[in-house]
């Protein structure tokens, strides 16, 4: 079976050789993998949170859309949409934000950040989280769920709301799925072959934030140049034998070379090679990779309409799987039409499963013990505790907050017991 990848970008900034080498070169890598079905979009509702200046947003996917499709994304073969241009996503973030609890949002490291942010400043927590911000994995999930990813490949920074996704989708295949027949599929986080991170001029982690940035496409050959020359060396003269691993120019030069040619690189670099010259032929060597995509690039920007074409053949591709599914959920949180066959809320299905189970009981050691059990299977074991209250408070902590709580919950795992049995199971206490 091809297994289904999702790829949210957003649609913020401007891109940098960093973003290119860490994350967009391998997804188009993937994306030519045949046993992949590719889904790429455009998170721009999501750039609203960030962003309410209208002339950026608008440029800001522009540039981007034209950036991925210079550098090699093939829309033929895989699925190029706007966020924007799916109004199902919305819906089903709708469906999903009712069935989130407020308290796993607060819990969001996103949202976190910002209110511990504002207290440092002597404001107040929530001065600067609208409730976009607040909202945001769970618009995420929509965007993951309305495709029924396989696979989503994100940086470290976004486990989080991997994690929530799955959640949420728990939450609605046990509330409203047959038990056999769940609506959603559970998303992995992968890091997909992105693994790679640049350092920049400076040699810290490329990034804007550092200002050491060497710039994808923007301003032409010349910014390549100008932020090539910048790359901090020392001050050995032409002549002088270097080190090549005193600086970034030879790891930069790895992420456009083959194995050959970098050590080639590095001897002249010991032979004595000027570092002026040996950061020209850094720029060379970037600019023959990219070069013809920043043309490319360019004719994009100068045609909108072929771009606007492109992105509305995307959306009509995604809409043939998110009209159905929608409808599909919809009829079964109840939003159906009156004449829709009685047979069918006859039949509603009781989607209550069997609930899973706590047992709490004393061993002969005489402590207090608790267990976990769903369908007859034993999903986890609690330590001893000295007091029947303390098992028992244990028990109300996780029936009442859930998944949540088993960090750090003095538990053991039976064999075989997964992330997902154990949230299934934990989920039939929630009050519904
Ligand atoms: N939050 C992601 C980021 O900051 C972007 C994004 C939005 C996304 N929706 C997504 C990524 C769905 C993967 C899947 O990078």
């Amino acid at each position: 079976m091809t297994k289904r990848v999702l790829t949210g970008i957003n649609t913020t900034g401007t891109l940098h050789i960093g973003n290119y080498v860490g994350a967009i070169r391998p997804a188009i890598r993937d994306s030519r993998n045949p046993d992949v079905q590719s889904f790429f979009f455009l998170a721009d509702l999501h750039a609203l949170i960030k962003c309410q200046d209208p002339a950026r947003i608008e440029r800001s996917r522009r540039q981007i859309a034209a950036t991925w499709l210079a550098a090699g994304l093939d829309p033929d073969k895989v699925v190029f949409y706007r966020q924007s241009d799916i109004p199902e996503i919305p819906t089903l973030n709708w469906l999903l934000t009712c069935c989130t609890a407020k308290g796993q949002m607060n819990r969001a490291h996103a949202y976190k950040a910002a209110t511990d942010a504002a207290v440092e400043a002597g404001r107040d927590p929530d001065s600067d989280v609208s409730m976009g911000l607040y909202c945001y994995p769970i618009l995420m999930a929509a965007d993951i769920l309305m495709f029924n990813a396989d696979e989503v490949p994100v940086g470290h920074d976004q486990l989080q709301h991997l994690e929530m996704a799955r959640d949420v989708a728990t939450r609605f295949n046990y509330l409203y799925a047959k038990p056999d027949a769940p609506f959603f599929t559970m998303p992995q986080a992968t890091g997909g072959s992105a693994v790679e991170v640049l350092p920049g001029l400076d040699g810290r982690k490329m990034s804007k934030s550092y200002n050491n940035v060497i710039p994808l496409f923007e301003g032409g050959r010349k910014a390549l140049d100008e932020a090539v020359s910048r790359i901090v060396t020392d001050s050995k003269l032409p002549g002088e034998p270097k080190d090549p691993d005193s600086n970034s120019l030879c790891v930069l030069y790895a992420a456009f070379s083959t194995p050959e040619e970098l050590e080639a690189f590095k001897n002249e670099l010991r032979a004595g090679l000027g570092w002026g010259e040996a950061k020209k032929r850094l720029a060379d060597k970037i600019d023959a990779e990219i070069g013809p995509m920043r043309k490319r690039y360019e004719e994009l920007m100068a045609s909108p309409e072929t771009v606007e074409a492109i992105l509305q053949e995307g959306a009509r591709k995604a809409r043939a799987y998110a009209v159905p599914f929608l409808a599909r959920l919809k009829e079964a949180v109840g939003l159906r039409a009156f004449t829709a066959p009685v047979e069918a809320a006859a039949e509603e299905k009781t989607v209550k499963q069997a609930k899973a189970l706590f047992k709490q009981y004393r061993e002969k050691d005489g402590l207090f013990y608790f267990k976990l059990a769903m369908n007859g299977r034993e999903l986890l074991l609690s330590e001893g505790f000295a007091s029947g209250r303390d098992a028992g408070q244990w028990v109300g902590r996780l029936k009442k907050e859930g998944y949540a709580a088993l960090e750090g919950a003095p538990v053991k795992r039976t064999e075989g017991t997964t992330d997902d049995d154990l949230r299934a199971a934990l989920d039939t206490f929630r009050e519904d």
